[in-house]
């Protein structure tokens, strides 16, 4: 299926305050985020008409941008609000959700205080999902030559724009030599993430996750422990050493993009996807679905 570029489409988007046609949406070369990546996102799901944990994803596009020294000029409600309208617009209830937050092009150089912070939010359909059995073939995932940089190199707490640089360098790699995607260590060699979700473990039957020190403590990290928690899984969170890699029989990774996606292998090592991803793949499709008053219960 060839591609639509992603600045001819049909439909809306929010751009500082108000809905504008889609192809209207745009900036200048001189925006500061484009020279130095002083930009920071979220990817939020809707499903069944309702953004899946909005107010989480809300919070922490403030709490990055706040990382990266600026205040996003709106309220937590108004953003939510703004990523609700924009689904309206565009009549989606199953849909990938897209709002960021940037510098503009008022001040250029690496100091930029003038500079004025713009949001958007944009919306897109996401395709067709595989069924759970094809999905659980899992994916297959290169070893990255890039680590996730330390605490005190980069803000590795915010989901900032220039963090992803390695991440498109690896999953690129990965791809030519015909994986799906990569898989990275941290800058101490030990085991972090694929290039955009968490990764769980199963060792023995108990489920490990490494210790989010220097990546993100993702939303869906976060709803799987819950769901594993209710379910009276054993769930270790830990520093993994990357020999942990060939200790694990189930691998799977969890994202708002990826949502819960069997592992088939990392490099070398290779798992069979089993009951617990199984099962904690079903519980997470049926949580996503819950009406948010739920879900918040759910996940609490
Ligand atoms: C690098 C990276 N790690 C982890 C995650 C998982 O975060 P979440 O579950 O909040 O989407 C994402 C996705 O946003 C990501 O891009």
């Amino acid at each position: 299926m060839a591609l639509i570029p992603f600045d001819d489409r049909d439909g809306f988007i929010w751009l500082d305050g108000a809905l504008r046609p889609w192809r209207e949406a745009k900036l200048h070369v001189l925006s500061h985020a484009l020279h130095y990546a002083s930009a920071v996102f979220e990817g939020e799901r809707c499903y069944s008409g309702n953004i899946f944990r909005l107010r989480d994803h809300t919070q922490r596009l403030i709490d990055s941008g706040r990382i990266l020294g600026f205040e996003i000029p709106y309220s937590a409600d108004e953003i939510d609000a703004a990523c609700i309208a924009t689904l309206a617009a565009n009549k989606f209830t199953e849909a990938y959700v897209r709002p960021i937050a940037w510098r503009g092009p008022e001040e250029m150089g690496v100091g930029a205080k003038a500079t004025k912070i713009h949001v958007a939010i944009a919306t897109w359909e996401w395709g067709a999902y595989f069924g759970v059995e094809q999905r659980m073939k899992g994916v297959r995932l290169a070893m990255a030559k890039w680590r996730r940089p330390a605490p005190d190199t980069a803000p590795t707490a915010s989901k900032a724009a220039g963090l992803y640089m390695i991440g498109t360098l690896s999953k690129h790699a990965a791809m030519d030599e015909g994986y799906d995607d990569a898989f990275m260590l941290d800058h101490k060699g030990d085991i972090a993430e694929a290039t955009g979700a968490n990764a769980f473990f199963v060792i023995d039957g108990v489920i490990h996750t490494p210790t989010p020190t220097c990546f993100l403590d993702g939303i869906t990290r976060r709803s799987v422990m819950a769901l594993a928690k209710k379910r009276q899984m054993q769930m270790v969170e830990r520093v993994m050493p990357a020999s942990d890699l060939a200790r694990a029989s189930e691998v799977f990774v969890a994202g708002t993009a990826a949502e819960v996606t069997p592992v088939a292998c990392i490099g070398d090592n290779t798992y069979t996807p089993g009951d617990i991803t199984r099962t904690l793949m079903e519980d997470y499709n049926a949580l996503v679905r819950k009406n948010p008053a739920e879900v918040m219960k759910l996940v609490a």
